[in-house]
């Protein structure tokens, strides 16, 4: 197929509040990604695209972006699309979906945009997109009735080989699920329902509507060749971090036809089933600076955004603060060197009592325990390594720590507090890293010797 050089349009929606509503236009130019609030949406006083291209700030003013390598489209939108990887899971089904649909050898832009039209909505977050508003009113008005199906007997193809051929059994795939809604990231996964009351081995469609008796989840698999073992290291990392107090969604690590799995419950749903705000800080950053990648920044920087950003982007910028540098301490602590910007997110805790805050924690994996993976930490803290103040030696781990925790406006005291409670709930962290019973053992060594590490450099010092 030829690259298309005609404007592409579209239309957003969002179920916020409750009631299916249109939020305005797009229109993507060879230059320029361009929207439009609608006037009827500016009445509703509902969160709009995003923080920084909000309703209160646009108004009916066209809010324009020229596109660039990295955003094609304003960021709140682009993190619709699934990663251009060539084994990007989401990418891959979306695209063979297509090609069964007659849209073969998409690339680019192109590509994208027809991913965004029939993936683009019922995905994570509030905003849906549409190719137009006969096809959103169709969406929201004709659900399907919600059934709950055993993966065991229902699903005759094999998603295991699936998962390292992908060709095999698509089209089943396919015609099980239907085009996915699409989720980021660069692990495999599917957005999907169970039982309310927790996993029990039977899935269904994410929900549309109010649907009494089943949640939403974020099912997320292994891929043993790649990644051994992550599912029971994810598992452990989340429990280490309910252990430490913070807000953890309900999971359970299961078996889908014989791969290990983790289905996650989903924060950005109410409990009716409606969409919350919500945003990664990447799209917030990306919207108001330059940013090329999720990790193109830093710490302090997080903490200096929250207190000074011109965007309001928590209610309780002290508790936000605190909460960012426990997570930091604690990947650290739990060789999670991947917390990057898509991996932490703002959201609205219900529906427009305007409490924004940090989501509940996702994706704390410890992914030192792999090699390609094997970083303390994605972005710098604290001026890490840096020579700093004319000082002979760079600044070591501790002294990071520390100074980030000044740049954030944390006290010594309650620094020191807070220090120690991580290094408390993560005490017994290693002794469990080397139960795990799927994690070769090559990996548990490499992710022990890393914690130990920084456990030592912490512990004198705290
Ligand atoms: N429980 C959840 N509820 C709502 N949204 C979620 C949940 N878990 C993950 N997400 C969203 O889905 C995205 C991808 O999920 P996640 O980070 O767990 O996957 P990943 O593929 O491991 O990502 P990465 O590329 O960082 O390894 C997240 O950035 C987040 O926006
Ligand atoms: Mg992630």
């Amino acid at each position: 197929m030829s690259t298309d050089n005609t404007d592409k349009e579209a239309v957003i929606w969002t179920r916020l509040g409750g009631t299916p509503r249109r939020m305005g236009r797009l229109y993507v130019t060879d230059k320029e990604c361009r929207f439009t609030y609608d006037d009827h949406y500016l009445e509703q006083d509902l969160p709009g695209l995003g923080l920084v291209y909000a309703p209160k700030y646009y108004g009916k003013t066209t809010i324009s972006r020229p596109r660039t390598e990295k955003f094609d489209l304003l960021p709140p939108l682009q993190s619709l699309v699934p990663p251009r990887q060539q084994d990007n899971f989401q990418r891959n089904l979306a695209l063979k979906y297509l090609a069964t649909q007659d849209k073969k050898g998409l690339v680019g832009f192109d590509a994208d945009w027809e991913i965004l039209k029939i993936s683009g909505h019922g995905g994570i977050g509030h905003i849906d997109l549409f190719e137009n508003d006969e096809i959103a009113e169709g969406w929201y008005h004709n659900i399907p009735d919600h059934r709950l199906s055993e993966v065991t007997d229902e699903l005759s193809f094999s998603l295991k080989e699936f998962m390292t051929w992908f060709e095999d059994d698509i089209e089943v795939l396919i015609q099980t699920v239907g085009p996915t809604p699409s989720v980021g990231g660069a692990i495999p996964k599917l957005l999907l329902s169970i039982p309310a009351s927790g996993w029990d081995g039977r899935i269904g469609l994410p929900t549309r509507q109010k649907t009494p008796g089943v949640t939403d989840v974020v099912l997320k698999f292994e891929q043993k060749n790649r990644y051994p073992g992550i599912i029971e290291l994810e598992t452990l990392a989340l429990d280490i971090h309910r252990q430490a107090g913070f807000a953890v969604p309900r999971y359970w690590a299961c078996n889908f036809k014989g791969m290990p799995a983790l289905a996650v419950e989903r924060f950005d749903r109410d409990q009716d089933d409606n969409p919350l705000y919500t945003e990664t800080l990447y799209s917030i950053l990306a919207s108001g600076a330059p940013l090329n990648n999720n990790f193109d920044y830093q710490y302090d920087l997080i903490s200096e955004a929250i207190d000074k950003s011109a965007v309001k982007i928590v209610s309780d910028p002290v508790t936000a603060k605190e909460h960012l540098f426990k997570r930091l301490l604690l990947a650290l602590l739990t060789g999670n060197g991947d917390l990057h910007l898509e991996n932490l997110s703002i959201y609205d805790r219900h529906a427009g009592d305007n409490k924004r805050s940090f989501t509940p924690v996702y994706d704390p994996t410890p992914m030192r325990a792999y090699s390609q993976h094997d970083l303390l930490s994605v972005m710098p803290f604290g001026n890490y390594g840096e020579l700093v103040d004319k000082q002979e030696t760079p600044v070591k781990l501790a002294q990071a720590v520390a100074r980030f925790a000044s740049h954030a406006g944390i006290p010594d005291e309650r620094h020191h507090e807070l220090a120690q409670e991580m290094l408390a709930s993560s005490q017994d962290y290693n002794d469990r890293v080397s139960e795990l019973k799927t994690v070769p053992d090559e990996n548990k060594t490499r992710l022990i010797k890393r914690v130990t590490e920084v456990r030592e450099k912490l512990v004198s010092h705290y």
